[in-house]
């Protein structure tokens, strides 16, 4: 058994609190290998913000819970270096079981997903309120879900929203004691987030999306007052870094996110995490195809992981200062 609290990192009580008292959200950015975690902290060091490193199981799968864990002890001691100590949560994004939770707390994540929104309402508090009884015993943060996202949430499949009902949530938080909650309001994970059916066109061609729903967010807020609320799903998909991909050779047809003025309007509610996975996959996406298609003779890994990585950075600066507003927190 390892303690998340003899690494450095944090669980979220505490910058949950601290972000819906002051109107803003902690980013949660998903890593699975080395450039990503040095644009994370990098980003967040120099706009002094708090974050939350995201461990999927896919991500899990690619880079070996050992080794992630090891990097997230590594960005612990990395922030420091470069001069600023800010709280590190490492959390599991989307687990989907008992054993997986139980397992990330024994190695050191301070902070765990349960994602039992597939399962019927009564199947899914049971096993939430299973994994909160054995992560609280270490002082392990736990989210949980209700709705459905529409896309891919993890391997199951959802072909349309099934928003979140205001009226399970007070019952869902009292009987699992849940620490944060994942809701449905219209985001949904991936780059192509509603089909252009579902959209219009400005004149410039470009998809614009139907607006989340607020009325929900609100509903919830009144029944659950003060209590932290996660979007996921929740990449603008930036249509100039779409283009880059597209020009040097991509094949991104219709990518659409979700506008960023609405992620602000719900980073200034309860909402305190968001969830940004696609974007930064974009981002490098676009900075190495860059590199191929215009220095063809390039063959040493740095010479495009390091662009790559730059682009990730200057993105999650942006989304820090100019979105969740999670910069000079700490
Ligand atoms: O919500 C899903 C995250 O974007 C992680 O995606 O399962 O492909 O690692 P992944
Ligand atoms: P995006 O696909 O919109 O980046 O969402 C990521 C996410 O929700 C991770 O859990
Ligand atoms: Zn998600």
């Amino acid at each position: 058994m390892i303690s998340y609290k003899d690494l450095g990192l944090v669980n979220s009580r505490e910058i949950f609190k601290k972000a819906i008292e002051n109107q803003y959200a902690i980013p949660a950015f998903n890593f699975n290998n080395m450039e990503q975690m040095q644009a994370i902290i990098q980003a967040c060091v120099e706009t002094k913000s708090p974050v939350i490193l995201q461990v999927s199981s896919g991500a899990r799968k690619y880079a070996n819970q050992t080794l992630l864990r090891y990097m997230a002890q590594g960005a612990v001691e990395y922030a420091k270096e470069l001069g600023v100590n800010i709280p590190i949560v490492l959390h599991l994004d989307h687990g989907d079981t008992f054993e997986l939770c139980k397992s990330c707390v024994e190695y050191g994540f301070s902070s765990v997903m349960i994602d039992g929104s597939h399962h019927p309402y009564n199947e899914n508090v049971a096993l939430t309120a299973k994994v909160v009884e054995y992560a609280h015993k270490y002082d392990v943060t736990v989210e949980g879900e209700l709705g459905v996202l529409a896309g891919v949430e993890d391997e199951v499949s959802a072909e349309h929203h099934t928003y979140t009902q205001p009226e399970e949530v007070e019952d869902f938080v009292k009987k699992t004691g849940v620490d944060s909650l994942a809701i449905s309001i219209g985001t949904s994970h991936g780059a192509n987030k509603f089909k252009p059916e579902q959209c219009v066109r400005n004149e410039q061609g470009i998809l614009i999306p139907p607006p989340l729903r607020f009325d929900i967010l609100e509903a919830i807020e009144k029944r659950i007052p003060g209590f932290p609320i996660v979007l996921h799903g929740a990449s603008s998909v930036p249509q100039d870094l779409v283009a880059v991909i597209n020009k040097y050779g991509g094949a991104l047809k219709d990518a659409v996110g979700i506008p960023e003025e609405q992620l602000r309007r719900a980073a200034t509610s309860a909402v305190c995490k968001i969830n940004i996975d696609s974007d930064g996959r974009i981002a490098m996406t676009a900075a190495v195809r860059e590199v191929f298609a215009t220095k063809p003779s390039e063959f040493d890994p740095r010479k495009y992981l390091g662009p790559a990585r730059d682009k990730l950075k200057e993105l999650y600066k942006h989304k820090i200062a100019n979105v969740l507003g999670s910069n000079n927190r700490v």
